[in-house]
């Protein structure tokens, strides 16, 4: 177990988080290409095998999501509730990328996120993954893990990556906004069709039952609530006053300001162009879409959500 301090001397040395104060040329954008049948880049299959064969240990904790739909939220919730106490210095530190290792990255820039997860010996430990339920590695299901999955409305969700596909190097041009919209649709997206993703989930919600399926537009609504329901999901019982502690720190301004939380460490991403902290809000996406746009959106979401009971409020 690696203390902060060398985590620290690690990212200085190793992990060429600062190529672009260096002047390094960025790798160029990836392609997209179809991986079982699923839209992704190679910075997330480079690794594959040991993505596959990943031990997870059954007190792990992983936080699944659609990109986009409130990770880093939940994450930065989840660590405040578990280690927010106990390892205050990870707060000021570890930025959240090492502290809740992405299972399936493989970015040169940070050691694979199975080697950081690895390396982890927190109880438990805090994995994210964005991939859909088929594809994550089968020794979270035969540990019977407990999973929080985020999912976020569909047209929020879009809005939201088309900002982060164009500051975020490491992902496909994201092209003209119509353009983008069309490829959402047609789930030509890094991690695949939302519609897949978010219907896949919720159909696994109903035999897993560590499966707590979280909306977006509930922890907007009242995050109060949300961390009541997680913290019951979780068998957590914390005071009122840590819990207040947790959901002040995981406000949007209090995270946006935040550089171990904000992803403003990390070189691939250009904040000039879109910071990763955003909005954060619900309903955006009626500043993006045209009239137009949003009745082809529905009538087409209506043909992919007709046999799912999922149920997203914000959409029409
Ligand atoms: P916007 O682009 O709409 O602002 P992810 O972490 O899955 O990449 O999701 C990022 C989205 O979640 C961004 O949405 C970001 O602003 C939003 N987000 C992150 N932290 C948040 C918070 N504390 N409250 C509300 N939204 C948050």
């Amino acid at each position: 177990q690696e203390s902060v301090q060398e985590l620290q001397q690690r990212d200085k040395t190793n992990y060429q988080l600062d190529t672009r104060k260096k002047g390094m040329e960025l790798p160029p954008r990836p392609k997209l290409f179809d991986f079982h049948g699923v839209s992704m880049i190679h910075h997330f299959t480079d690794n594959w095998e040991n993505i596959r064969n990943f031990q997870a240990r059954p007190d792990d904790i992983l936080i699944a999501t659609y990109p986009k739909a409130g990770t880093t939220w939940v994450s930065y919730i989840l660590d405040l509730l578990y280690f927010g106490q106990t390892a205050p210095e990870r707060q000021t530190s570890l930025p959240i990328y090492e502290r809740v290792p992405f299972l399936e990255s493989d970015f040169h820039i940070l050691p694979p996120g199975t080697e950081l997860a690895d390396k982890l010996s927190t109880s438990p430990r805090l994995i994210k993954t964005h991939l859909p339920v088929q594809l994550v590695p089968k020794s979270f299901w035969e540990h019977n893990c407990r999973i929080v999955y985020v999912a976020r409305n569909a047209k929020d969700n879009a809005v939201s990556y088309f900002h982060f596909d164009r500051m975020n190097q490491a992902h496909p041009e994201p092209g003209d906004w119509n353009n983008y919209l069309q490829r959402f649709m047609d789930g030509k997206m890094v991690f695949g069709s939302w519609y897949d993703h978010v219907t896949g989930w919720w159909e696994r919600k109903q035999t897993h039952s560590k499966l707590h399926y979280l909306f977006y537009e509930d922890m907007v609504e009242d995050t109060g609530r949300e961390l009541d329901r997680l913290c019951s999901f979780l068998g957590l019982s914390p005071s009122a006053e840590e819990k207040e502690r947790v959901r002040g720190g995981a406000q949007f301004d209090t995270m946006k300001k935040n550089s171990m939380a904000n992803y403003s460490t990390v070189p691939i991403m250009d904040f000039k162009i879109s910071p990763f902290m955003r909005k954060g809000k619900v309903g955006d996406w009626k500043n993006h879409f045209t009239v137009a746009q949003s009745e082809q959106f529905d009538e087409d979401y209506k043909k992919k959500m007709k046999n799912t009971t999922v149920q997203f409020r914000t959409v029409v």
